[in-house]
């Protein structure tokens, strides 16, 4: 058996089992670009530091830089016997070039490396995953453009309750994701801090220069404790936290979908191509994709949770249980990835079904509360003209008959302040001009934020 770099101290070879239980390189790979940018640029100060010879300095980048070409090209084989990541680099680079290898290991510790290579790893993907928001977000805007105008009866309880232009409703998600980006963005102020020289908790014994080092590998900032740098994991924490949000309200967008395209709402159509048939029933077309972001949301919102309850009780400084912080952060991120591009696709693809909708606006009694607002303005107390408007919606549905189909006497009935002008105000044309105060769902309002929205997204 191989023996292991810190077995100085051991009379027994590692357990076999627990060798295979304790390995990370089955999902520490992705870090391998990582690790080895890092330690370019860690050889480089440790030359500064003369701790390294020039020559000495050039064969470590040369063995370096052939192992990320094996790894880019597929011909590297890792090891699980050489536990993680910065072992099997580490191992590899002495395969090439002998003994100098070891000395990149000066002052350093695998510690410090892991949060390097993460921090490094999450930056890339933030910046992936800004795009894909991006993506979305320019969908749901053109979609909003598309069917502006479109009126459908916007909910509450998921009962009918008043009109909204499509594009209103359905822009509310460009503000959620928008936000969600810009919580993006102010993360990376706490993710681009550079644990390098940390070592194992005390900070490194020789002399090299940490800002140097961060500027190199595109940190903005140095951490400023050694401790906190090898044993916080809140960088992961807050990007879960983040991955979460957006997935639930991708969940929340799916749910929607999915209701708008069953036979009792009908408001849409979805692409076949991203739908499903069933094996026994041939007239099924199942929102399999939707269905999949909402159930993929549960596994996000665990990953989560998982980080969670993985650093609660966790004493300074590293502890081992952080090497479990990894599969659930890789897990919900490709999770995560995939549901914005999955949605963003499905989108593009969306059909409203206009006149189903038109059908829908004539149900539920959606201007009851313009013909309160009327008896308002004709000095009749709001919580009074609520019952009075209540009472009449009842008359109405009895008869079933709209609101606007009543006639004047049958209105007098229940309030002698009402006049011919109450018609006007029961059509939708009046609903909507009295509702241009900021964010409200008038027609010039949401005209002019999509316009400010696609103003907004260029320097997003
Ligand atoms: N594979 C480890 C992890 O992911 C790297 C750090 C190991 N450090 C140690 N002292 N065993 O956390």
């Amino acid at each position: 058996m191989e023996k292991k770099p810190w077995s100085g101290r051991f009379k027994e070879n590692t357990d076999k089992f627990f060798e295979d239980f304790s390995e990370s390189i089955s999902f520490d790979y992705r870090l391998a670009p990582y690790e080895i940018k890092a330690s370019l640029v860690y050889a480089e100060a440790l030359k500064e530091a003369n701790i390294l010879t020039e020559e000495e300095l050039n064969l470590i980048k040369k063995g370096l830089k052939e192992i990320e070409e094996e790894i880019k090209s597929g011909k590297f084989v890792f090891n699980k016997s050489y536990e993680d990541i910065h072992m099997n680099i580490e191992k590899a680079l002495y395969e090439k070039i002998g003994e100098v290898a070891y000395k990149l290991h000066t002052g350093r510790s695998r510690n410090e490396q892991v949060v390097t290579d993460l921090r490094l790893y999450l930056m890339d993907e933030v910046e992936n995953l800004k795009k894909e928001l991006k993506a979305l977000l320019e969908s749901i805007i053109a979609k909003a453009e598309k069917y502006y105008g479109v009126i459908i009866p916007g909910f509450t309880h998921l009962q009918h309750a008043q009109p909204v232009l499509f594009s209103h409703w359905f822009m509310a998600y460009y503000e959620m994701f928008k936000h969600h980006l810009e919580k993006l963005k102010d993360y990376e102020k706490r993710l681009k801090i550079c644990p390098l020289g940390s070592s194992a908790f005390a900070g490194c014994g020789f002399n090299i220069n940490r800002e140097k080092i961060a500027k190199k590998l595109g940190f903005k900032d140095i951490t400023k404790n050694s401790v906190f740098a090898v044993s916080s994991r809140d960088f992961i924490l807050e990007l879960l936290f983040i991955l979460t949000l957006i997935m639930l309200d991708l969940s929340r967008l799916s749910e929607e979908l999915i209701l708008w395209s069953t036979q009792e709402f009908d408001f849409i159509d979805l692409p076949d191509r991203f739908c499903t048939g069933s094996s026994i029933m041939p007239q099924k077309k199942n929102p399999d994709a939707l269905e999949l972001i909402r159930g993929k949301t549960a596994s996000v919102a665990g990953n989560l949770f998982q980080l969670i309850v993985l650093l609660k009780g966790l004493p300074l400084s590293y502890n081992r249980d952080l090497q479990e912080d990894k599969p659930p952060l890789f897990q919900a991120l490709e999770n995560t990835k995939k549901s914005i591009k999955m949605m963003e696709l499905l989108i593009g693809g969306i059909k409203l079904k206009k006149e189903n909708i038109e059908a829908h606006l004539k149900k539920g009694y959606l201007l009851a509360t313009e013909l309160a607002d009327y008896l308002v303005t004709k000095g009749i107390p709001f919580r009074k003209a609520h019952h009075i408007t209540g009472e009449i919606v009842l008359y109405a549905e009895k008869n079933q008959k709209p609101l606007e189909a009543l006639t004047l006497e049958e209105f007098k009935k229940f309030s002698k302040v009402i006049e011919k002008d109450v018609y006007e105000w029961l059509t939708m044309e009046n609903f909507f001009k009295r509702r241009e105060i900021p964010g409200a769902t008038g027609y010039l309002n949401v005209k002019e934020r999509l316009k400010e929205a696609k103003k907004e997204i260029a320097e997003l």
